[in-house]
C-alpha cells in the first residue's frame, strides 16, 4: 500500500540545468534549475521554470533567448554555487572560475567547462503560478569531442550529468546502461 505525501514538487530524477543569460548591462549569468526538461520534439524546445526573483528571470525576456547547459559530475560544487549565489550581486562565472562563451546563434551565453550545451531561442512563458516557465525553442546542442562515444553521438556515461533528488535536496550520478529503449518492452507486445 503507498502512502500519501502530499501535493509536492516530487518526480525521479530531475535534471540539474545550467541556464545561462546575459543580464542589462551585459553580465554573462549562470543559474542552476532543476525544475526543467524536454517538452517538444519538432521544433525541438525544452522548458526551465523560474521564480521572478532570480536575476535571470529578466534577463532571458529581455534577450529572448537563454542556453541550458548539462550540469556534470566534475563540475558539482560550481553548479550547486550557481544555485545558491545571484548575479544580482556577483559574477558568478569570474567566482566559479568558469569561462564564459557567447553563444552564435542567440543572445546567450554558456560556460565551456559543461559537456554539452543547448542553445535556445525564447518561444513562449507560461504563468503557472510561484514558477514561470520558459519555453525555449532548441536552435543547436553543443557537445565536447570527449563526451561524445565511438559513434559520434553524446554518450551520457562521458558527459557524466549530475541527477537532483529533490525529496533529500542532494545530487546523484547516472549508472549503467540497464537496457535498449523501444525495445526490452517488446515481448509484451501482442
Ligand atoms: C539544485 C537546485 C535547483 C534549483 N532549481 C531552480 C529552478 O528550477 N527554478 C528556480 O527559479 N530556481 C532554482 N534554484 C535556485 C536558483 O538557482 C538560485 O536562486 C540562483 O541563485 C538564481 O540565480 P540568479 O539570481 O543569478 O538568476 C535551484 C537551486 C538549486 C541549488
Amino acid at each position: 500500500m503507498k502512502k500519501s505525501l502530499g501535493a509536492k514538487t516530487l518526480l525521479f530524477p530531475t535534471p540539474v540545468l545550467m541556464v545561462g543569460s546575459y543580464d542589462r548591462e551585459g553580465k554573462p549569468n549562470l543559474m542552476n534549475a532543476a525544475w526543467g526538461g524536454l517538452c517538444c520534439s519538432d521544433p525541438p524546445c525544452v522548458t526551465v521554470s523560474l521564480r521572478k526573483a532570480r536575476h535571470s528571470y529578466d534577463a532571458i525576456l529581455e534577450r529572448q533567448a537563454f542556453t541550458v547547459g548539462i550540469a556534470c559530475e566534475g563540475k558539482m560544487a560550481e553548479a550547486d554555487y550557481c544555485g545558491i549565489a545571484s548575479g544580482s550581486s556577483v559574477d558568478k562565472f569570474a567566482a566559479a572560475g568558469l569561462t564564459p562563451v557567447r553563444s552564435e546563434l542567440v543572445d546567450a551565453p554558456y560556460a565551456e567547462e559543461f559537456p554539452v550545451v543547448l542553445e535556445c531561442r525564447l518561444v513562449q512563458t507560461v504563468e503557472l503560478g510561484i514558477h514561470t516557465q520558459f519555453i525555449g525553442e532548441i536552435i543547436d546542442v553543443k557537445g565536447d569531442q570527449a563526451a561524445c562515444g565511438e559513434d559520434g553521438l553524446l554518450d551520457i556515461m562521458k558527459i557524466r550529468p549530475l541527477v537532483y533528488d529533490p525529496s533529500h535536496k542532494g545530487y546523484h550520478g547516472v549508472g549503467s546502461l540497464l537496457g535498449k529503449a523501444f525495445s526490452v518492452g517488446k515481448g509484451f507486445l501482442k
